[in-house]
């Protein structure tokens, strides 16, 4: 069932282009493409991922996000934020394979990018979207290596590589991982030994586990607004006794430059 994209109409690329983001971005991606986060394994991160890559790639271009997922996380949570910003974020609701297939192709069309946030199963609806989309991302979760989940994951990615002659690229990076801990290398290994032998990339960015992500879905934001915030104030009060050496950045500035860093390797990806 696909729902809202009658709403998508009033969503003409002026209305929607470059809404302003502090992260300034050497890489402007190659527009008209659709970008897909996807995992069979639940809880990885697909939607907080997807939600912020709407975000970034605002910065260049209209983007649409398509919740695919009947959870509906990501369609909520950017009306919340439409709500609490008085704007029209572009975004619609398609839940079922047959919708995808014939829908994603027109909004390729009509925004410069197209965000898709898959389910955690549903096999026909990720087979749907990986037919389309022109890259595919999966997030890992560090110490938590449900092999077999990610292998069928894996496996149905490079099945449609193959029928697409190499479409979709794809990419995986490791999401909501502990810093300098012994299991984020061995999930480093371990996603290097899945990825042997196929056409998909782990990306270098590593986004930390962090508790401003998952407070910005209850809070009406995101972490780019967050960051902004954060550091327009700092700006304007800046603290009287610096201490010498090194100030600690706040959590969200560093989530902020995670995401930044993340986005640009898979505009680079979609731009190569
Ligand atoms: N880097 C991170 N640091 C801390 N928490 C995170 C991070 N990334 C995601 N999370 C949290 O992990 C939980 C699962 O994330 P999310 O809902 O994005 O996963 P999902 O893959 O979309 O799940 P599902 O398969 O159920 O749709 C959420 O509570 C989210 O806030
Ligand atoms: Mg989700």
């Amino acid at each position: 069932m696909q729902e809202n994209l009658s709403s998508i109409a009033e969503f003409t690329p002026s209305s929607t282009s470059c809404q302003e983001h502090p992260s300034p971005s050497e890489i402007r991606p190659n527009r008209h493409q659709i970008v897909a986060f996807v995992s069979q394994k639940g809880g990885v991160g697909k939607t907080t991922t997807a939600t912020h890559a709407r975000e970034w790639f605002s910065t260049f271009g209209s983007a649409c996000l398509v919740d695919a997922d009947a959870q509906r996380s990501s369609s909520r949570w950017i009306a919340s934020m439409s709500a609490a910003k008085k704007i029209s974020i572009p975004m619609t609701v398609i839940g079922d394979a047959h919708t995808l297939l014939k829908e994603l192709p027109k909004l390729r069309e009509q925004f410069d990018y197209t965000i898709v946030d898959a389910p955690g199963s549903l096999e026909d609806v990720s087979r749907a979207i990986l037919s389309r989309c022109d890259v595919v991302v999966v997030p890992y979760l560090s110490g938590h290596l449900d092999i077999d989940s990610n292998k069928k994951t894996l496996e149905m990615i490079e099945i449609a590589q193959d029928i697409r002659g190499g479409m979709p690229k794809a990419a995986i990076f490791i999401n909501r991982a502990e810093e300098g801990t012994i299991l984020l290398n061995e999930t480093k290994q371990a996603v290097d030994r899945d990825l042997s032998n196929t056409r998909i990339v782990r990306l270098k960015t590593i986004v930390h586990k962090r508790q401003c992500i998952i407070d910005v879905p209850g809070q009406r934001t995101n972490i780019f607004d967050t960051a902004a915030e954060i550091e327009s104030r700092r700006r304007l009060q800046p603290s009287p006794k610096k201490k010498q050496g090194k100030t600690k950045l706040p959590a969200e500035v560093l989530a902020r430059n995670e995401y930044d860093a993340l986005f640009k390797e898979i505009a680079r990806i979609m731009n190569a």
